[in-house]
């Protein structure tokens, strides 16, 4: 049978560190509180010249790279975002044209922090149909853009960065085995940013009421988020026939290491079969699966013939998971 197969990885931080010791002279915070409360210590912050576009487009060229293919070669451009470039066009279409290439499809996804599974949902959709054979997805955030740097209770969770991945058609038995997606739009406002959009433009007030920054919920969320992950890992497996014991590596979505712990255990798996960036990045939002994934395969963490799983919850409410056999 016919399915998708992640054949390269890439990603890119922004140099710029923003450590919790520099938030303490910023916001009524100290580092103590935030590695407790979320296990961050520090995270990237883009420069005032890079976008999500130039993000992603960094993470691209070596996601290609790695896969060994040109930027031509490619059929279809998903580029996962709640911080695009502009509201238009697409950051997908911007990053299509800095590839130098044309013609082909590109497209946005809004799914916040599961948007990388998301992309990665519609990619293996279309290669599975026989559409296409070959996707870019990437996750690209420069969240320090919507971010309210005088709100201690989200500034001190987020980062910026970009991470990449190629996907091809194959025959084979490794590659993506499933992807699981969902969503609650009932609890939307647990996690939004209300001005900017056409419920609420841009005035001079709602930039005063700081109303364009990312707003969160962030205990209620918190609470749904565990419940949630820890129902998901376990269908997910189930559904696969998977034994937890079976599963090489867990990469969450990196939000808080709470979270990340309470899922692991709820598997019976031990941290050192979990993928955790979050002390050096923050919550990435979209960007942060596939900047742990390109960690875990350059430092050697993953094999050929392991199980993968990768798992996230974010704003919409949405959530998903995806299970890999690399
Ligand atoms: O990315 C996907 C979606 N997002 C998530 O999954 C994030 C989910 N939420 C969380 O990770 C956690 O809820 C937070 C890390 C955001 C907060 O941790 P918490 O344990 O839920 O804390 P809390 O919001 O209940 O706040 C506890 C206390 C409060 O003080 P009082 O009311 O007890 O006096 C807050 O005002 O901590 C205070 N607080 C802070 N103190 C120092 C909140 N933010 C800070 C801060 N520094 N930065």
């Amino acid at each position: 049978m016919v399915h998708a197969k992640i054949i390269g990885t890439g990603s890119y931080l922004p140099k710029k560190v923003l450590t919790n010791f520099d938030l303490e002279k910023m916001v009524d915070t100290s580092d103590e509180w935030i590695r407790e409360r979320t296990g961050i210590r520090e995270r990237r912050i883009a420069d005032k010249q890079e976008a999500a576009s130039d993000l992603a487009l960094m993470a691209s060229k070596e996601a290609l790279k790695a896969a060994g293919i040109k930027p031509k070669e490619l059929d279809l451009i998903l580029v996962a975002t709640v911080s695009p470039d502009m509201i238009l066009p697409s950051t997908a279409c911007i990053l299509q044209h800095k590839l130098g290439i044309k013609n082909i499809p590109a497209f946005d996804i809004n799914a916040a922090c599961s948007g990388f599974i998301y992309a990665l949902s519609v990619a293996d959709s279309f290669i599975r149909s026989g559409v296409y054979s070959r996707v870019l997805v990437v996750g690209a955030e420069v969240l320090s853009r919507i971010t309210d740097w005088k709100d201690r209770t989200t500034c001190v969770l987020l980062g910026d960065g970009a991470g990449a991945v190629v996907l091809e058609k194959t025959k084979g038995k490794r590659g993506i085995l499933s992807v699981n997606i969902y969503a609650d739009g009932s609890m939307w406002d647990l996690l939004h940013v209300p001005a900017g959009g056409s419920r609420m433009p841009a005035t001079k007030e709602t930039v005063q009421k700081r109303l364009h920054f990312i707003k969160m919920r962030g205990n209620e969320t918190f609470k749904v988020a565990v419940r949630t992950l820890e129902r998901l890992v376990v269908d997910t497996l189930k559904e696969n026939g998977v034994k937890p014991d079976e599963l090489s590596l867990l990469i969450p979505h990196q939000a808080n290491h709470r979270i990340i712990a309470a899922t692991a255990k709820r598997l019976g798996l031990g941290l050192d079969r979990v993928m955790l960036t979050l002390d050096r990045h923050g919550n990435t939002s979209a960007a942060s699966i596939p900047l742990a994934l390109d960690e875990a395969v350059r430092t050697g963490r993953i094999k050929e013939g392991d199980y993968i799983l990768l798992e996230a919850f974010g704003g919409g409410l949405t959530w998903g998971s995806a299970l890999i056999k690399w």
